[in-house]
Protein backbone atom coordinates (compact mmCIF):
# COMPACT_ATOMS: atom_id res chain seq x y z
CA UNK A 1 0.00 0.00 0.00
CA UNK A 2 2.93 2.45 1.32
CA UNK A 3 4.26 1.82 -3.03
CA UNK A 4 1.09 2.81 -4.25
CA UNK A 5 0.72 5.76 -2.15
CA UNK A 6 4.44 7.01 -2.92
CA UNK A 7 3.60 6.14 -6.40
CA UNK A 8 0.78 8.70 -6.62
CA UNK A 9 2.72 11.46 -4.47
CA UNK A 10 5.41 11.24 -6.66
CA UNK A 11 3.41 11.61 -9.77
CA UNK A 12 1.65 14.61 -8.13
CA UNK A 13 4.83 16.20 -7.31
CA UNK A 14 6.31 15.57 -10.90
CA UNK A 15 2.91 17.25 -12.44
CA UNK A 16 3.58 20.16 -9.30
CA UNK A 17 6.97 20.82 -10.24
CA UNK A 18 6.38 21.19 -14.15
CA UNK A 19 3.71 23.70 -13.39
CA UNK A 20 6.30 25.63 -11.77
CA UNK A 21 8.70 25.15 -13.90
CA UNK A 22 6.44 26.52 -16.91
CA UNK A 23 6.02 29.56 -15.25
CA UNK A 24 9.77 30.05 -13.90
CA UNK A 25 11.27 29.43 -17.35
CA UNK A 26 8.86 32.23 -19.03
CA UNK A 27 11.82 34.83 -19.69
CA UNK A 28 10.95 38.45 -19.73
CA UNK A 29 13.00 37.70 -23.21
CA UNK A 30 11.20 36.67 -26.04
CA UNK A 31 13.93 35.41 -27.81
CA UNK A 32 13.12 33.16 -30.45
CA UNK A 33 14.37 29.90 -31.31
CA UNK A 34 14.71 28.15 -34.85
CA UNK A 35 13.74 31.02 -36.72
CA UNK A 36 14.40 30.52 -40.53
CA UNK A 37 16.61 33.43 -42.48
CA UNK A 38 14.45 35.61 -44.60
CA UNK A 39 17.18 35.53 -47.37
CA UNK A 40 15.96 32.01 -48.59
CA UNK A 41 18.86 30.32 -47.66
CA UNK A 42 17.00 27.83 -46.08
CA UNK A 43 19.16 28.56 -43.15
CA UNK A 44 17.64 28.75 -39.82
CA UNK A 45 19.35 31.03 -36.91
CA UNK A 46 19.12 29.82 -33.26
CA UNK A 47 19.69 31.76 -29.66
CA UNK A 48 23.13 31.16 -28.41
CA UNK A 49 21.58 29.15 -25.40
CA UNK A 50 20.41 26.84 -28.08
CA UNK A 51 23.30 27.11 -30.43
CA UNK A 52 25.65 26.48 -26.88
CA UNK A 53 23.58 22.94 -26.50
CA UNK A 54 24.04 21.65 -29.75
CA UNK A 55 28.16 21.80 -29.11
CA UNK A 56 28.21 21.34 -26.11
CA UNK A 57 29.64 17.43 -24.38
CA UNK A 58 26.45 17.50 -23.25
CA UNK A 59 24.80 16.58 -26.64
CA UNK A 60 27.92 15.53 -28.55
CA UNK A 61 29.16 13.30 -25.52
CA UNK A 62 27.02 12.37 -23.07
CA UNK A 63 23.59 11.61 -24.81
CA UNK A 64 25.92 9.43 -27.41
CA UNK A 65 26.76 7.60 -24.19
CA UNK A 66 23.32 6.81 -22.87
CA UNK A 67 22.11 5.72 -26.64
CA UNK A 68 25.04 3.18 -26.66
CA UNK A 69 23.85 1.31 -23.48
CA UNK A 70 20.41 1.26 -24.85
CA UNK A 71 21.73 -0.09 -27.84
CA UNK A 72 24.05 -2.72 -26.45
CA UNK A 73 21.87 -4.02 -23.66
CA UNK A 74 18.51 -3.42 -25.55
CA UNK A 75 19.10 -5.45 -28.81
CA UNK A 76 20.39 -8.58 -27.01
CA UNK A 77 17.70 -8.55 -24.22
CA UNK A 78 14.92 -7.69 -26.13
CA UNK A 79 15.68 -10.30 -29.16
CA UNK A 80 16.15 -12.74 -26.17
CA UNK A 81 12.94 -11.80 -24.56
CA UNK A 82 11.25 -11.83 -28.03
CA UNK A 83 13.20 -15.65 -28.72
CA UNK A 84 11.57 -16.87 -25.60
CA UNK A 85 8.19 -15.38 -25.26
CA UNK A 86 7.86 -17.03 -29.47
CA UNK A 87 9.85 -20.14 -29.07
CA UNK A 88 10.20 -21.34 -25.86
CA UNK A 89 6.65 -20.71 -23.77
CA UNK A 90 5.18 -23.50 -23.75
CA UNK A 91 1.90 -22.57 -22.50
CA UNK A 92 1.32 -19.02 -23.82
CA UNK A 93 -0.43 -16.65 -21.65
CA UNK A 94 -1.88 -13.09 -21.69
CA UNK A 95 1.21 -11.96 -19.99
CA UNK A 96 3.63 -13.29 -22.60
CA UNK A 97 1.56 -11.79 -25.08
CA UNK A 98 1.88 -8.44 -24.10
CA UNK A 99 5.42 -8.43 -23.04
CA UNK A 100 6.40 -10.16 -26.59
CA UNK A 101 4.67 -7.17 -28.13
CA UNK A 102 6.63 -4.61 -25.81
CA UNK A 103 9.98 -6.62 -26.71
CA UNK A 104 8.93 -6.17 -30.48
CA UNK A 105 7.88 -2.59 -30.13
CA UNK A 106 11.91 -2.44 -28.39
CA UNK A 107 13.33 -4.39 -30.89
CA UNK A 108 11.86 -1.75 -33.97
CA UNK A 109 13.51 1.20 -32.26
CA UNK A 110 16.53 0.00 -30.82
CA UNK A 111 17.57 -1.13 -34.27
CA UNK A 112 17.58 3.06 -35.46
CA UNK A 113 19.57 3.98 -32.34
CA UNK A 114 23.05 3.88 -34.76
CA UNK A 115 21.74 6.59 -36.91
CA UNK A 116 21.07 8.59 -33.67
CA UNK A 117 24.75 7.69 -32.25
CA UNK A 118 26.18 8.51 -35.24
CA UNK A 119 24.50 11.71 -35.21
CA UNK A 120 25.66 13.04 -32.36
CA UNK A 121 29.08 11.87 -32.23
CA UNK A 122 29.17 14.09 -35.15
CA UNK A 123 28.55 17.14 -33.69
CA UNK A 124 24.95 16.39 -33.79
CA UNK A 125 24.85 16.60 -37.56
CA UNK A 126 22.22 14.61 -39.54
CA UNK A 127 23.91 13.85 -42.52
CA UNK A 128 21.37 10.84 -43.72
CA UNK A 129 18.30 12.88 -44.86
CA UNK A 130 14.54 14.00 -43.82
CA UNK A 131 13.22 10.55 -44.53
CA UNK A 132 15.52 8.65 -42.41
CA UNK A 133 14.97 11.34 -39.59
CA UNK A 134 11.08 11.36 -39.53
CA UNK A 135 11.66 7.05 -39.59
CA UNK A 136 13.78 8.17 -36.27
CA UNK A 137 11.43 9.93 -35.04
CA UNK A 138 8.55 8.05 -35.66
CA UNK A 139 9.90 4.91 -34.14
CA UNK A 140 10.88 6.72 -31.18
CA UNK A 141 7.63 7.89 -30.03
CA UNK A 142 5.94 5.05 -31.75
CA UNK A 143 8.11 3.10 -28.87
CA UNK A 144 7.45 5.27 -26.59
CA UNK A 145 3.57 5.32 -26.76
CA UNK A 146 3.78 1.75 -27.55
CA UNK A 147 5.40 1.09 -24.17
CA UNK A 148 2.97 2.77 -22.22
CA UNK A 149 0.36 0.79 -23.42
CA UNK A 150 1.61 -2.58 -23.53
CA UNK A 151 3.12 -1.89 -19.82
CA UNK A 152 -0.74 -0.98 -18.81
CA UNK A 153 -1.84 -4.48 -20.34
CA UNK A 154 0.53 -5.97 -18.50
CA UNK A 155 -0.66 -4.26 -15.48
CA UNK A 156 -4.18 -5.06 -15.87
CA UNK A 157 -3.76 -8.58 -16.53
CA UNK A 158 -1.76 -9.07 -13.67
CA UNK A 159 -4.22 -8.08 -11.23
CA UNK A 160 -6.74 -9.90 -13.41
CA UNK A 161 -4.81 -13.23 -13.10
CA UNK A 162 -4.74 -13.08 -9.44
CA UNK A 163 -8.71 -11.92 -8.80
CA UNK A 164 -9.94 -14.50 -11.48
CA UNK A 165 -7.38 -17.26 -11.06
CA UNK A 166 -9.83 -19.51 -13.08
CA UNK A 167 -11.36 -17.88 -16.05
CA UNK A 168 -10.74 -19.46 -19.21
CA UNK A 169 -7.30 -19.23 -20.23
CA UNK A 170 -8.25 -19.69 -24.61
CA UNK A 171 -10.57 -16.77 -24.18
CA UNK A 172 -8.23 -14.17 -22.16
CA UNK A 173 -5.59 -15.08 -25.14
CA UNK A 174 -7.95 -13.89 -27.58
CA UNK A 175 -8.90 -11.07 -25.72
CA UNK A 176 -5.24 -10.08 -25.30
CA UNK A 177 -4.07 -10.21 -29.44
CA UNK A 178 -6.97 -8.23 -30.17
CA UNK A 179 -5.77 -5.86 -27.54
CA UNK A 180 -2.56 -5.80 -29.40
CA UNK A 181 -3.72 -5.54 -32.76
CA UNK A 182 -5.81 -3.09 -31.61
CA UNK A 183 -2.61 -1.00 -30.13
CA UNK A 184 -0.26 -1.68 -33.12
CA UNK A 185 -3.23 -0.19 -35.36
CA UNK A 186 -3.43 2.79 -33.11
CA UNK A 187 -0.22 3.53 -32.88
CA UNK A 188 -0.22 3.75 -36.84
CA UNK A 189 -2.81 5.64 -37.16
CA UNK A 190 -1.28 8.17 -34.18
CA UNK A 191 2.34 8.50 -35.28
CA UNK A 192 1.54 9.88 -39.13
CA UNK A 193 1.10 13.60 -37.55
CA UNK A 194 4.74 12.76 -37.11
CA UNK A 195 5.17 12.37 -41.16
CA UNK A 196 3.75 15.58 -42.16
CA UNK A 197 6.20 18.13 -40.93
CA UNK A 198 9.80 18.88 -41.39
CA UNK A 199 11.93 17.64 -38.55
CA UNK A 200 15.71 18.39 -40.02
CA UNK A 201 16.58 21.83 -39.83
CA UNK A 202 19.85 23.35 -41.83
CA UNK A 203 21.64 25.44 -38.87
CA UNK A 204 24.39 28.68 -39.50
CA UNK A 205 25.73 28.70 -36.60
CA UNK A 206 27.06 25.40 -35.76
CA UNK A 207 27.07 24.38 -40.05
CA UNK A 208 25.05 21.53 -38.88
CA UNK A 209 21.72 19.96 -40.57
CA UNK A 210 20.02 19.08 -36.66
CA UNK A 211 17.03 15.77 -36.75
CA UNK A 212 13.90 16.98 -34.40
CA UNK A 213 16.42 19.21 -31.97
CA UNK A 214 15.26 22.00 -33.67
CA UNK A 215 11.68 23.20 -34.94
CA UNK A 216 11.55 25.63 -37.88
CA UNK A 217 9.54 28.68 -37.23
CA UNK A 218 8.75 30.51 -40.52
CA UNK A 219 7.35 33.52 -39.12
CA UNK A 220 8.96 35.46 -35.76
CA UNK A 221 6.06 37.12 -35.47
CA UNK A 222 3.55 34.63 -35.76
CA UNK A 223 5.27 30.86 -34.10
CA UNK A 224 1.80 29.26 -33.61
CA UNK A 225 1.35 28.75 -37.34
CA UNK A 226 4.68 26.95 -37.66
CA UNK A 227 4.11 24.96 -33.82
CA UNK A 228 0.36 23.83 -33.94
CA UNK A 229 0.89 20.91 -35.18
CA UNK A 230 3.34 18.91 -32.62
CA UNK A 231 2.27 21.32 -30.27
CA UNK A 232 -1.58 19.36 -30.17
CA UNK A 233 0.17 16.15 -30.88
CA UNK A 234 1.81 16.08 -28.10
CA UNK A 235 -0.90 17.73 -25.71
CA UNK A 236 -3.20 15.04 -27.08
CA UNK A 237 -0.70 12.22 -26.39
CA UNK A 238 0.21 12.83 -22.98
CA UNK A 239 -3.33 13.05 -22.09
CA UNK A 240 -4.53 10.13 -23.63
CA UNK A 241 -1.48 7.93 -24.69
CA UNK A 242 0.36 8.89 -21.04
CA UNK A 243 -1.72 10.02 -18.12
CA UNK A 244 -5.10 7.72 -18.97
CA UNK A 245 -2.88 4.50 -18.87
CA UNK A 246 -0.77 6.18 -15.90
CA UNK A 247 -4.39 5.96 -14.26
CA UNK A 248 -4.53 2.57 -15.12
CA UNK A 249 -1.70 1.06 -14.22
CA UNK A 250 -1.68 3.06 -10.79
CA UNK A 251 -5.74 1.26 -10.24
CA UNK A 252 -4.45 -1.89 -11.71
CA UNK A 253 -1.49 -1.86 -8.74
CA UNK A 254 -4.02 -0.60 -6.16
CA UNK A 255 -5.92 -3.55 -6.66
CA UNK A 256 -3.18 -5.89 -7.47
CA UNK A 257 -1.76 -5.32 -4.17
CA UNK A 258 -5.08 -5.23 -2.24
CA UNK A 259 -6.04 -8.90 -3.85
CA UNK A 260 -2.32 -10.24 -2.51
CA UNK A 261 -3.55 -8.98 0.73
CA UNK A 262 -6.74 -10.84 1.20
CA UNK A 263 -5.27 -14.25 -0.26
CA UNK A 264 -4.32 -16.34 2.53
CA UNK A 265 -0.13 -15.62 3.81
CA UNK A 266 1.20 -19.35 2.69
CA UNK A 267 0.28 -18.44 -0.96
CA UNK A 268 0.51 -14.93 -1.50
CA UNK A 269 4.09 -14.59 0.07
CA UNK A 270 5.88 -16.30 -2.64
CA UNK A 271 3.98 -13.97 -5.11
CA UNK A 272 4.43 -10.76 -3.10
CA UNK A 273 7.75 -10.35 -3.45
CA UNK A 274 7.72 -10.00 -7.35
CA UNK A 275 4.54 -8.31 -7.78
CA UNK A 276 6.42 -5.87 -5.54
CA UNK A 277 9.56 -6.07 -7.79
CA UNK A 278 7.84 -5.47 -10.62
CA UNK A 279 5.94 -2.48 -9.44
CA UNK A 280 8.99 -1.13 -8.38
CA UNK A 281 10.49 -1.57 -12.02
CA UNK A 282 7.45 -0.31 -13.84
CA UNK A 283 7.73 2.88 -11.29
CA UNK A 284 11.24 3.32 -12.14
CA UNK A 285 10.32 2.77 -15.77
CA UNK A 286 7.98 5.81 -15.44
CA UNK A 287 9.87 8.50 -13.24
CA UNK A 288 12.75 8.30 -15.42
CA UNK A 289 11.74 7.89 -19.22
CA UNK A 290 8.09 8.69 -19.40
CA UNK A 291 6.86 11.12 -16.79
CA UNK A 292 9.76 13.47 -17.26
CA UNK A 293 9.80 13.37 -21.28
CA UNK A 294 6.28 13.32 -21.69
CA UNK A 295 6.42 16.81 -19.09
CA UNK A 296 8.82 18.42 -20.63
CA UNK A 297 6.99 17.87 -24.35
CA UNK A 298 4.04 19.72 -23.06
CA UNK A 299 6.11 22.48 -21.37
CA UNK A 300 8.91 22.78 -24.93
CA UNK A 301 6.18 23.05 -27.47
CA UNK A 302 3.67 25.50 -25.41
CA UNK A 303 6.59 27.62 -24.75
CA UNK A 304 7.55 27.50 -28.60
CA UNK A 305 4.01 28.00 -29.26
CA UNK A 306 4.04 31.44 -27.86
CA UNK A 307 7.48 32.44 -28.65
CA UNK A 308 9.13 32.06 -25.59
CA UNK A 309 13.07 30.89 -25.12
CA UNK A 310 13.15 27.57 -23.81
CA UNK A 311 15.29 27.99 -20.70
CA UNK A 312 15.47 24.29 -20.24
CA UNK A 313 16.45 23.57 -23.32
CA UNK A 314 18.84 21.04 -22.63
CA UNK A 315 17.04 19.48 -19.41
CA UNK A 316 14.32 18.69 -22.54
CA UNK A 317 16.66 17.21 -25.11
CA UNK A 318 18.04 15.14 -21.83
CA UNK A 319 14.95 13.86 -20.81
CA UNK A 320 13.81 12.59 -24.50
CA UNK A 321 16.95 10.99 -24.31
CA UNK A 322 16.67 9.22 -21.00
CA UNK A 323 12.92 8.22 -22.27
CA UNK A 324 14.55 5.75 -24.69
CA UNK A 325 15.93 3.97 -21.82
CA UNK A 326 13.00 1.97 -21.41
CA UNK A 327 14.16 -0.36 -23.88
CA UNK A 328 16.78 -1.52 -21.26
CA UNK A 329 14.41 -1.34 -18.48
CA UNK A 330 11.44 -3.41 -20.00
CA UNK A 331 13.70 -6.73 -19.81
CA UNK A 332 13.34 -6.66 -16.07
CA UNK A 333 9.74 -6.32 -15.97
CA UNK A 334 9.75 -10.05 -18.07
CA UNK A 335 12.34 -11.03 -15.70
CA UNK A 336 9.54 -10.25 -12.98
CA UNK A 337 6.93 -11.82 -14.49
CA UNK A 338 7.96 -14.58 -16.96
CA UNK A 339 9.38 -17.89 -15.34
CA UNK A 340 10.49 -19.09 -18.81
CA UNK A 341 12.67 -15.58 -19.60
CA UNK A 342 13.96 -15.83 -16.24
CA UNK A 343 15.59 -19.82 -16.56
CA UNK A 344 16.86 -18.40 -19.63
CA UNK A 345 18.56 -15.78 -18.28
CA UNK A 346 20.08 -17.70 -15.41
CA UNK A 347 20.83 -20.35 -18.22
CA UNK A 348 22.95 -17.80 -19.84
CA UNK A 349 24.30 -15.93 -17.98
CA UNK A 350 25.02 -17.80 -14.44
CA UNK A 351 25.67 -20.82 -15.92
CA UNK A 352 28.03 -19.95 -18.84
CA UNK A 353 31.03 -20.32 -16.65
CA UNK A 354 29.40 -23.40 -14.99
CA UNK A 355 28.64 -25.11 -17.86
CA UNK A 356 32.17 -24.49 -19.55
CA UNK A 357 33.31 -26.13 -16.43
CA UNK A 358 31.16 -28.82 -16.85
CA UNK A 359 31.61 -29.56 -20.61
CA UNK A 360 35.49 -30.10 -19.58
CA UNK A 361 35.05 -32.18 -16.98
CA UNK A 362 32.27 -34.38 -19.17
CA UNK A 363 34.57 -34.46 -21.76
CA UNK A 364 37.52 -35.45 -19.57
CA UNK A 365 35.63 -37.99 -18.28
CA UNK A 366 34.12 -39.50 -21.68
CA UNK A 367 38.07 -39.97 -22.10
CA UNK A 368 38.71 -41.63 -18.73
CA UNK A 369 35.46 -43.43 -19.20
CA UNK A 370 34.41 -44.46 -22.71
CA UNK A 371 36.48 -47.70 -22.98
CA UNK A 372 34.29 -49.04 -19.63
CA UNK A 373 31.14 -47.55 -20.63
CA UNK A 374 28.72 -45.18 -23.04
CA UNK A 375 25.89 -44.80 -20.89
CA UNK A 376 28.24 -42.79 -18.67
CA UNK A 377 28.93 -40.45 -21.17
CA UNK A 378 25.34 -39.84 -22.01
CA UNK A 379 24.43 -39.71 -18.38
CA UNK A 380 26.85 -37.34 -17.36
CA UNK A 381 25.74 -35.03 -20.75
CA UNK A 382 22.32 -34.80 -19.27
CA UNK A 383 22.92 -33.54 -16.12
CA UNK A 384 25.11 -31.07 -17.60
CA UNK A 385 22.06 -29.17 -19.10
CA UNK A 386 19.42 -30.14 -16.33
CA UNK A 387 21.40 -28.74 -13.81
CA UNK A 388 21.38 -24.83 -14.87
C1 LIG B 1 4.08 32.70 -11.71
O1 LIG B 1 4.58 33.96 -12.11
C2 LIG B 1 3.83 35.06 -11.66
C3 LIG B 1 4.39 36.33 -12.24
O2 LIG B 1 5.69 36.15 -12.73
C4 LIG B 1 3.81 35.09 -10.11
O3 LIG B 1 3.02 36.17 -9.63
C5 LIG B 1 3.24 33.77 -9.61
O4 LIG B 1 3.30 33.74 -8.21
C6 LIG B 1 4.00 32.59 -10.20
N1 LIG B 1 3.36 31.35 -9.81
C7 LIG B 1 4.02 30.32 -9.30
C8 LIG B 1 3.21 29.12 -8.98
O5 LIG B 1 5.23 30.34 -9.10
C1 LIG C 1 28.32 25.20 -44.17
O1 LIG C 1 28.18 24.01 -44.95
C2 LIG C 1 27.77 24.22 -46.28
C3 LIG C 1 27.62 22.85 -46.92
O2 LIG C 1 26.69 22.07 -46.24
C4 LIG C 1 28.78 25.09 -46.99
O3 LIG C 1 28.33 25.36 -48.31
C5 LIG C 1 28.96 26.39 -46.24
O4 LIG C 1 29.98 27.17 -46.84
C6 LIG C 1 29.32 26.12 -44.78
N1 LIG C 1 29.37 27.37 -44.04
C7 LIG C 1 30.31 27.66 -43.14
C8 LIG C 1 30.20 29.00 -42.47
O5 LIG C 1 31.19 26.89 -42.87
C1 LIG D 1 27.75 18.69 -41.41
O1 LIG D 1 27.57 17.90 -42.57
C2 LIG D 1 27.52 18.64 -43.75
C3 LIG D 1 27.18 17.71 -44.90
O2 LIG D 1 27.91 16.53 -44.84
C4 LIG D 1 28.88 19.37 -43.94
O3 LIG D 1 28.86 20.15 -45.11
C5 LIG D 1 29.13 20.25 -42.72
O4 LIG D 1 30.39 20.87 -42.83
C6 LIG D 1 29.09 19.44 -41.47
N1 LIG D 1 29.22 20.33 -40.31
C7 LIG D 1 30.12 20.14 -39.35
C8 LIG D 1 30.13 21.13 -38.26
O5 LIG D 1 30.90 19.21 -39.36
Amino acid sequence: MDLTRLLSLLFVFCCFSATTATNGTRGKTRGFFGVLEPDKSGQVAVDPATSHTLKSGLTTVFLPIIYIIVFVVGLPANGMALWVFLYRTKKKHPSSIYMANLALADLLFVIWIPLKIAYHLNGNNWTYGEPLCKVLVGFFYGNMYCSVLFIACLSVQRYWVVAHPLSQQRKNNKVAIGVCVAIWVFILLTSTPLFLYDHTAKLKDPNITTCHDVNIIHDPLDPYSSIWLPFYYFILMALVVFLVPCLVIIVAYIFLLRALGNMEESTASKNRLKVVLLIVTVLVTFLVCFIPSNIMLVVHYSLLKDGYRDNGYSFYISTLCLASLNSCLDPFIYYFVSEDFRNQVKNTFLCRSNRAVERMRVSFSSMKYSKKSKSYVSESGNTQTSSC
